[in-house]
């Protein structure tokens, strides 16, 4: 008998069609939730659903977070609706710098407006997904969740929108927000030039290319496999206020340990059995030079902690995406 981490057998997931969304609603079908999913497909894709599209206890809504009351409409549709988890958002920052009312419209308002709705709808929880991007280039590491503030300098309006929600949703008894760090894994889209360094890598070092290093490769990040994300979630779903040593309900979510781009570099290079060379290109405007979180916080307050080495999940990564190319005849 699976035990559940809330009480609630019924959650919406705002961007289920995205990298992140699709793997939490998988997991939480696998463990007997039912699952009434959001996507406008911004920038999620039919395709990641593709493993759980039709089981019985999903349900998809093609919808906006934007569109107001959204959660008292689906709530009437689906009155066993208790919990919420929020990912849906703009996310890439070249995008928030190019439409910052947007990115504040959606990656704000619309948050406010779900967990305003969520609370007055009684939720017992509304979990939300923050990002390392809260610190701006703050240089005190590990990160510590009470380094963001309103004075932080938040470089883009994309990180600037996240800090302004996640400050909220932490504000409020049934609010947890976590600040993701570098996520990857399966399903994440190499294609686009913002697309994360990892799923870039591995398309490049199958693809026969050599991996483009900006910089000199010594900036380092933090990053964490996709399925210690989901089980970060479903932990911050069950987090008792009470039970919590942290002050706010913020909390880190990052493997706690840094690598360079060009160890990442290396381990690509071995997975791949050494046939990937580098090429350096000049830093990308706007980087960050290192980014670590302190994972304490959360640690304390749930019994999670990351279980999947870099080493481990970039071989994952690397399987699933070569069984992608060979489904898809390339
Ligand atoms: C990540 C997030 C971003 C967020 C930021 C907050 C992703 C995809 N982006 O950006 O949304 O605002 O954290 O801290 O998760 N690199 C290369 N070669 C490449 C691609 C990247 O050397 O081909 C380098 C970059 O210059 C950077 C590092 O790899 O130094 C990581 O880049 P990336 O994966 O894009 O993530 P962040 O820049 O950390």
């Amino acid at each position: 008998m699976t035990s559940f981490p809330f009480d609630s057998q019924a959650c919406v997931v705002t961007g289920v069609a995205g990298f992140v969304g699709s793997h939490l609603a998988e997991r939480l079908l696998a463990l007997g939730y039912k699952v009434v999913g959001v996507d406008n497909f911004f920038s999620g894709n039919l395709r990641n659903m593709a493993s759980f599209s039709n089981h019985p206890s999903f349900t998809f809504y093609e919808r906006s977070i934007t569109e107001s009351a959204l959660l008292l409409e689906l709530k009437e549709r689906h009155p066993d609706l208790t919990c919420c988890f929020h990912l849906a958002a703009i996310v890439s920052v070249p995008h928030s710098l190019e439409y910052p009312e947007e990115t504040m419209a959606v990656n704000y308002r619309s948050t406010l407006a779900l967990l305003n709705q969520s609370d007055e709808l009684g939720f017992s929880r509304f979990v939300f997904a923050g990002s390392a991007a809260e610190y701006g280039n703050d240089q005190r590491l590990p990160l510590r969740e009470e380094y963001a503030s309103d004075s932080t300098n938040h470089l883009s309006p994309y990180g600037y929108s996240k800090y302004l929600a996640s400050k909220e949703v932490a504000s409020r008894l049934h609010g947890r927000a976590l600040r993701c760090f570098n996520i990857y894994g399966p399903r994440q889209d190499p294609k686009s030039p913002y697309s994360g360094v990892i799923s870039r890598f591995m398309d490049m070092a199958m693809t026969k290319k050599p991996l483009t290093v900006f910089g000199d490769g010594q900036q380092t990040r933090d990053f964490i496999f996709v399925s210690d994300i989901v089980e970060a979630y479903l932990a911050a779903s069950s987090i008792e206020r009470e039970a919590s040593n942290a002050e706010t309900g913020v909390y880190n979510v990052g493997s706690g340990e840094s690598c360079s781009v060009l160890e990442l570099a290396e381990i690509v290079r071995k997975l791949t059995d050494n046939h990937t060379s580098r090429t350096f290109l000049p830093e990308r405007s706007g980087d960050i030079r290192h980014s670590l979180a302190s994972i304490e916080a959360f640690g304390r307050a749930t019994s999670w902690s990351p279980r999947v080495s870099l080493r481990e999940g970039l071989r994952i990564t690397m399987d699933s995406m070569t069984a992608d190319a060979l489904f898809n005849g390339f």
